[in-house]
């Protein structure tokens, strides 16, 4: 079999828009078989490794339980009790297990760690989260609000809170598929911008007022006040975020049809309040769901490259 050239999805913009929507069509086309019970096993005999040195719930099950229903192995390591986390050099471990498998999953602290690894890997590796980015999970909220609300182009999302690895990605997936951020983040913690492209500003409005950042908005999202790694940072979080909760009031003043994602955990009474989390335009289930349908179709893509829907 002809193997595809290696590619990385270390961030979103590491694709372009064309091979995203080849993803979400694709995800879509293995997540009805799925749900109808077909057996699709393109990856037989191959094998994930997932290397984590944060906490994870939805990406090491839905990695697992996915590479599992593509006919593949998914093998978990994390640094604690790996040499990683004793000192050996990132791209040597990058060497060694990148011959001992198809395709490599990391969460790590810093971009840069993903980035070395990455170049050193003889395989492709997928971000499953880092301080920077989380690629997998906006792949995902893009791709339920498709199938809640369709195609995103043109549409508006408000990000309420903090600007961290999630926001930082919408705004890539701004760019890549035409639509609008508006961000609201309580003062000393805003976006950096120089992190932020001329294109991509293009697609971002700054909001003082969380609630004008949600006025008409199509998607209302947000997340924990403080991310994993920033734990110390807790309490003056908590004192700055206040004003930053989503609740009802925030929805009704978004589109009447506007729906509301939240990446999880959550905390409910901080950045968002039981009553939207819960509340009927919530779709915080199928968006979790949805991190293994579009893994999968990455995966498959990964590994096997592109295959005829
Ligand atoms: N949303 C998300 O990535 O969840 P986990 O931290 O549980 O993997
Ligand atoms: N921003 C959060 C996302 C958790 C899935 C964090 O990095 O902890």
């Amino acid at each position: 079999m002809n193997k595809p050239p290696i590619k990385h999805f270390l961030k979103f913009d590491d694709f372009t828009g064309e091979e995203i929507e080849y993803l979400l069509k694709r995800a879509d086309f293995i997540k009805k078989r799925f749900k109808n019970y077909e057996t699709w096993h393109p990856l037989q005999d191959r094998s994930l490794v997932m290397i984590f040195e944060k906490a994870s719930t939805r990406t090491r099950l839905s990695f697992e339980a996915g590479m599992l229903q593509l006919g593949g192995a998914a093998i978990y390591m994390n640094t604690r009790d790996s040499q990683l986390g004793r000192g050996e050099p990132v791209e040597d471990a990058a060497k060694v297990i990148s011959r001992m498998c198809d395709i490599i999953m990391m969460r790590t602290f810093e971009q840069s760690i993903i980035e070395r690894f990455a170049a050193a890997s003889r395989v492709p590796v997928i971000n499953g989260l880092t301080n920077e980015f989380h690629p997998c999970q906006i792949l995902a909220d893009i791709f339920t609000f498709l199938e809640h609300r369709g195609p995103i182009r043109g549409r508006t999302v408000a990000w309420v809170g903090d600007a961290n690895n999630m926001s930082y990605t919408w705004v890539q997936a701004a760019r890549l598929l035409d639509f609008q951020v508006h961000i609201s983040t309580p003062p000393g913690y805003a976006l950096d911008m120089s992190r932020i492209s001329e294109a991509e500003q293009k697609h971002l409005r700054h909001f003082e007022d969380p609630r004008e950042a949600c006025r008409g908005a199509d998607l209302v999202t947000t997340d924990v006040w403080t991310s994993m790694g920033y734990e110390a940072e807790n309490e003056a979080r908590a004192a700055a975020f206040a004003n930053f909760c989503v609740d009802e009031q925030m929805m009704a003043l978004a589109s009447p049809d506007a729906v509301f994602m939240h990446c999880l955990p959550a905390h409910r009474g901080e950045e968002v309040t039981a009553g939207v989390i819960d509340g009927p335009q919530s779709v915080v289930w199928d968006e979790a769901e949805n991190r293994l349908h579009v893994q999968k179709a990455l995966l498959e893509y990964l590994v096997i490259g592109r295959v005829p829907t």
